[in-house]
């Protein structure tokens, strides 16, 4: 999968790419991560990308023409570029079923990054495919979303992770968070792991870790025992 990434700051895209699971996809060459930043594409003569909002207020915004450029530039080199995705605190809350939709929409995929006050609306309804959130609060850029949103997707695309299986039992696998879970030694400063884990009745395991899924979910997100998701139905 290409990864495009739009930001005005594309030295937080480097370590990313560089360690960790998302590292080793893109030295396996199963995943290519992109920065394209819009100071390269502007119209101004000043090389700026933003502008006072319309109608006053605080801040500035990020103007279109310059990340319109950009999109087309990274459209040129990559026409099979199948999403555009615009991180912002206004968009639909990103859950795990939407880093599987991503991860399953096609041969590459364009985030891009907010600033300031925001972008110019003109360019999401023109560009966009749709705006995402990474949760109820406001960051002082889409970069850190991006950074969350490209580590889990990536690591759901085939052959990423290693053992798949890991995968299944994971928080938001549909069955709400995850089990605890333990490694040696099975008694820590006094601490016993819990006696049903020591005694290899895989049944009566799996059992258990359901049963502590389901109220450690009740305990911490009843939301999720109900509905997974956001209250938006996913996009097109
Ligand atoms: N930009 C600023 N805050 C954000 C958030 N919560 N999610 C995505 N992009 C953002």
């Amino acid at each position: 999968m290409r990864l495009h990434v739009l930001t005005l700051s594309p030295e937080a895209f480097p370590w990313l790419g560089e360690y960790g699971v998302v590292g080793r996809a893109v030295r396996a060459g199963r995943v290519e991560l992109r920065t394209w930043n819009p100071r390269a594409y502007t119209d101004d003569p000043h090389g700026r990308v933003d502008d006072r909002p319309y109608g006053g207020g605080a801040g500035m915004v990020l103007r279109a023409e310059p990340l319109a450029r950009t999109l087309e530039a990274v459209r040129a080199v990559d026409p099979a570029l199948a999403r555009v995705v615009c991180l912002t605190p206004h968009g639909r809350r990103f859950v795990q079923a939407d880093a599987e939709r991503l991860a399953a929409s096609g041969p590459s995929l364009a985030l891009v990054c907010g600033r300031y006050e925001g972008m110019d609306e003109r360019f999401v309804e023109t560009y966009a495919d749709e705006e995402l959130s990474i949760g109820d609060f406001v960051l002082s850029g889409g970069e850190t979303a991006a950074l969350v949103v490209l580590d889990a997707v990536v690591r759901l695309l085939p052959g990423v992770v290693g053992d798949p299986a890991s995968l299944a039992d994971e928080s938001f696998g549909g069955q709400g968070l995850a089990a605890p879970v333990y490694t040696r030694p099975s008694v820590w400063r006094g601490r016993t792991v819990p006696e049903i884990l020591l005694g290899g009745d895989h049944a009566a395991i799996e059992r258990w870790r359901r049963e502590e899924a389901r109220a450690r979910t009740g305990r911490r997100r009843p939301d999720l025992l109900d509905a997974e998701g956001s209250p938006d139905p996913p996009p097109r």
